[in-house]
């Protein structure tokens, strides 16, 4: 279990797999869809669902083990604000790949991990490389709340990765250097 002055390696490394998960799935996500790289539209399925078994996995342990205790630096208002940014940054690692596999599953594009089939691909007889969704309402929620969440999350990791390298250079206390699993000073 975590501790106020040591985090457990769960936490640790269930943080950095999915915090660097989600950066990589974001700049890949933006970039095929733009340049219209078809290829790499498995791969980001494909990580992104097994990335989601991960997402699940530290969800979990977040609520066993509630949030890591409160270190000193930071004003009430900034205490409040990393507060905030931890929900927002939680909650969007469970509304993108849910979204993902709205858009995928419900609009009959198909899901499946490396080969795996999960949701199987559905397409018209007379437009054979055009996906049939088996539900366009849902795909195309899915789809808005892809891109819109994706820019929620971006601004979010902005303020959080500004506020961790101000713990770590202007207050320098132990909040960066505790989740790379030093155990700090209390
Ligand atoms: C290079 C990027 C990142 C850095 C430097 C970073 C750094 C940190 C640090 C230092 C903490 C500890 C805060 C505390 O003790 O109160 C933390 C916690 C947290 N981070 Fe990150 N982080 C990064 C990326 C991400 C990403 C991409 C996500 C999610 C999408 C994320 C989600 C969280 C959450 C939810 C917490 C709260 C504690 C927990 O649940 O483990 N982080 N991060
Ligand atoms: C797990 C975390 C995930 C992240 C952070 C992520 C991120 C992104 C981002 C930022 C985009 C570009 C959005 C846009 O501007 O339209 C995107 C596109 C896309 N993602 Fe994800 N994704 C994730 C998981 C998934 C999953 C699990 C699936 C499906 C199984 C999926 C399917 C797609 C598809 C089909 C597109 C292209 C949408 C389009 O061309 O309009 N994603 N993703």
């Amino acid at each position: 279990m975590d501790q106020p002055n040591k985090l457990s390696p769960i936490s640790v490394a269930l943080h950095w797999l999915v915090g660097l998960g989600m950066i990589a799935l974001t700049a890949i996500g933006l970039y095929m869809s733009r340049a219209e790289v078809w290829a790499l539209y498995p791969i980001h399925k494909s990580v992104g669902v097994l990335l989601f078994v991960l997402i699940l996995a530290r969800v979990v342990w977040r609520l066993k083990n509630g949030w890591p205790a409160h270190l000193a630096g930071g004003s009430k208002l900034e205490q409040a604000l990393a507060k905030l940014v931890h929900w927002l940054l939680i909650l969007a690692t469970l509304a993108m790949p849910i979204s993902g596999m709205m858009n995928s599953g419900a609009g009959g594009h198909g899901i499946d991990v490396f080969g795996l089939q999960i949701v199987p691909s559905q397409h018209s007889a007379d437009k054979p490389d055009q996906a049939l969704p088996y539900n366009a309402g849902v795909a195309e929620l899915g789809d808005e709340m892809h891109e819109w969440i994706a820019y929620l999350l971006i601004l979010a990791l902005v303020l959080h990765v500004a506020g961790a390298l101000k713990h770590h250079l202007v207050y320098k206390d132990g909040v960066l250097r505790r989740m790379l699993g030093s155990r700090i000073e209390p």
